[in-house]
């Protein structure tokens, strides 16, 4: 498993700004977008491209397209999909799938409540979309399912991640190379409710609005 936090002076202001309790929704959603730009243009690096003949003006040219089959975006819902959006801006061809996780807020485990995906992914690229990496359970879990079904490689773009989290991770699939997180920044650890400190608070509500 590889990680790589995203070292750019954008990607660190405008996650100063999501941090910010005083944040609205709206700036939220679009600041949430831009990062996720930003991170993805680091996640895509390894896509499969091949080589296409094209015809400009001028002359005809050896240029690169994506192979297929086309890499599949995952976000997990509902946070993730406030990322969807800044990934497919990057990656317009992209076949989006979605998994629905929700952790028990008591086991603090990964529940599984909705699956759209193909039920084949064999020699398939995932880019997985998740903010807050924080006790690990929800990836785990994801990652587990999406190689069951034959992914070939997982990048999982986060905006945020906790040390224990990224230890959970790197305990249950760091002997894979086909692992690649990508994230804005590694905070100081998880209080004592499982949240990343100094963090972001709820990224769902801070998304969405508190849902009950
Ligand atoms: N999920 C969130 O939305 N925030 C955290 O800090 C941890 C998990």
């Amino acid at each position: 498993m590889r990680v790589l936090v995203a070292d750019h002076p954008l990607i660190a202001h405008k996650l100063t700004v999501l941090r910010d309790k005083n944040t609205p929704s709206p700036i939220f959603r679009q600041l949430t977008e831009e990062l996720v730009t930003l991170l993805a243009y680091e996640a895509t690096r390894e896509v499969r491209v091949q080589p296409v003949k094209i015809e400009t003006p001028v002359t005809s040219t050896i240029g690169t397209g994506l192979c297929k089959p086309t890499p599949l975006v995952v976000p997990i819902l509902r946070a993730g999909l406030g990322m969807l959006e800044g990934m497919t801006r990057l990656l317009p061809t992209a076949e989006v799938g979605f998994l629905g996780m929700a952790r028990n807020e008591e086991t603090l485990e990964a529940i599984t409540y909705a699956e759209r995906l193909p039920e084949d992914l064999t020699g398939r690229q995932v880019y997985v979309l998740d903010p807050m990496l924080a006790t690990g359970a929800t990836l785990i879990e994801a990652f587990k399912f999406l190689f069951d079904r034959g992914a070939a490689d997982i990048t999982c773009i986060c905006l945020l991640a906790a040390p224990e989290g990224l230890a959970k991770l790197e305990a249950a699939h760091g002997d894979r190379d086909n692992v690649h997180i990508v994230l804005a920044s590694i905070d100081e650890g998880l209080d004592e409710n499982s949240y990343i400190v100094p963090g972001l608070g709820d990224a769902g509500d801070r998304l969405y609005g508190v849902v009950d």
